[in-house]
């Protein structure tokens, strides 16, 4: 069991010097107590070193199995693309290193599963990094929610889109790196209707698609047992609010967008004045999910307890299913 019982800073490693690496290296140093940047690995040593020194990183590795061995980490963020993850995963697993991996978690359930499965062979730590999840907002959302200040919850709406740049070959386009809408960032809406309803008893999903073969627009209706119902929607064709509003029997909240990232929402009840909640996100926002990762290492804890890996078993299993309805097969599968 991977136990952080010292006071000593706990060492990251960063796999995949990519966009999101850069957010999340920026607020690792500015916002995470107890924790330092040693690491980083690269596909080319060129690109590692550059990211290390641009994060005062003591180490740079031209592979990701170099930087594992090295002995230089105590915990791993993986950065790479949804595609990569599996393979990954079960690599810092297997060298026993913990892990955060990003979003998607990986192609499919099975995947997932396998994942899932090494981490509790090794007896390893490992979540998906769905940052949202360990927002102040979405803590106090919940929390009004659980009050009952909004009643019984009966609809969510949450739409994520933005103008992607349709090169075949980016990783939001290019089936074999798991592209289109849905993975990337309809993963949201899904995340917050899971979150807030639990698993859906019925999924109905239409999608559009890119000349790639992936989903350029994906709407999704679910529907609950209790009587709730949700409607989600993902795009990489135009930006949308980006928002998500959930609808009770005695009010609603609207969570301000970019609403898996934000800095507010409102809280109407009926018959009273709305109410709207400044609340923090300091730096891009990955701060929260890094520190929750700490608090469970030194909790000696292998998964999450407020995003378990049942959690990220049944989201991958939801957008699977998703994906059988529009028909999208990635070429891994095939
Ligand atoms: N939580 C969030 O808010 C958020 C936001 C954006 C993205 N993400 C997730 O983070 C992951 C990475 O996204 P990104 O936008 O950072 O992507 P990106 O800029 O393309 O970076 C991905 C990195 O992965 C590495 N890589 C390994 N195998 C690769 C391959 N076959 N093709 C391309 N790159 C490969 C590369 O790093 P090296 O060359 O250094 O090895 C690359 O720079 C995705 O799963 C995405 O869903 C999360």
């Amino acid at each position: 069991m991977n136990t952080q019982t010292s006071t000593k800073p706990l060492r990251w490693g960063i796999i995949g010097c990519g966009k999101i690496a850069v957010q999340f290296a920026e607020d690792l140093i500015a916002h995470v107590p107890n924790a330092v940047l040693s690491a980083v690995a690269s596909r080319s040593l060129d690109k590692a070193t550059a990211f290390a020194q641009r994060f005062e990183a003591s180490h740079a590795f031209g592979t990701y199995q170099a930087m594992l061995s090295s002995g230089t980490i105590d915990v791993v963020y993986i950065a790479t693309p949804h595609a990569q993850h599996h393979e990954n995963t079960l690599m810092c697993l297997e060298a026993g290193i913990p892990v955060l991996c990003e979003k998607a978690f990986a192609i499919n359930t099975a995947m997932v599963k396998e994942m899932v499965a090494k981490s509790q062979e090794k007896q390893l730590f490992l979540m998906e990094a769905i940052w949202t999840r360990f927002h102040p907002a979405i803590n106090q959302i919940e929390a009004i929610i659980k009050e009952g200040q909004i009643g019984e919850i009966k609809h969510i709406v949450a739409d994520f889109g933005f103008k992607a740049d349709p090169d075949p070959a980016s990783r939001l386009f290019n089936p074999e790196l798991t592209g289109g809408s849905l993975y990337d960032i309809g993963i949201y809406p899904l995340f917050i209707s899971k979150l807030l309803l639990g698993k859906p008893a019925e999924v109905k999903a239409v999608a559009t698609f890119t000349e790639t073969g992936v989903d350029m627009n994906c709407a999704v209706s679910l529907a609950f047992e209790g009587g709730a119902t949700a409607s989600l929607f993902s795009t990489l064709a135009a930006k949308t609010d980006t928002t998500c509003t959930i609808y009770g029997t005695k009010g609603k909240i609207h969570i301000h967008g970019r609403f898996h990232e934000t800095f507010g929402f409102t809280l109407t009840v009926e018959g009273q004045e709305p109410i709207v909640f400044q609340t923090e996100r300091k730096g891009n926002g990955y701060s929260y999910e890094a520190i929750d990762v700490q608090r469970c290492l030194k909790e000696g804890r292998i998964e999450n307890d407020r995003l378990p890996l049942q959690f990220s078993i049944e989201l991958m299993e939801l957008m699977c299913e998703i994906r059988s309805q529009i028909g999208l097969v990635y070429p891994q599968e095939k």
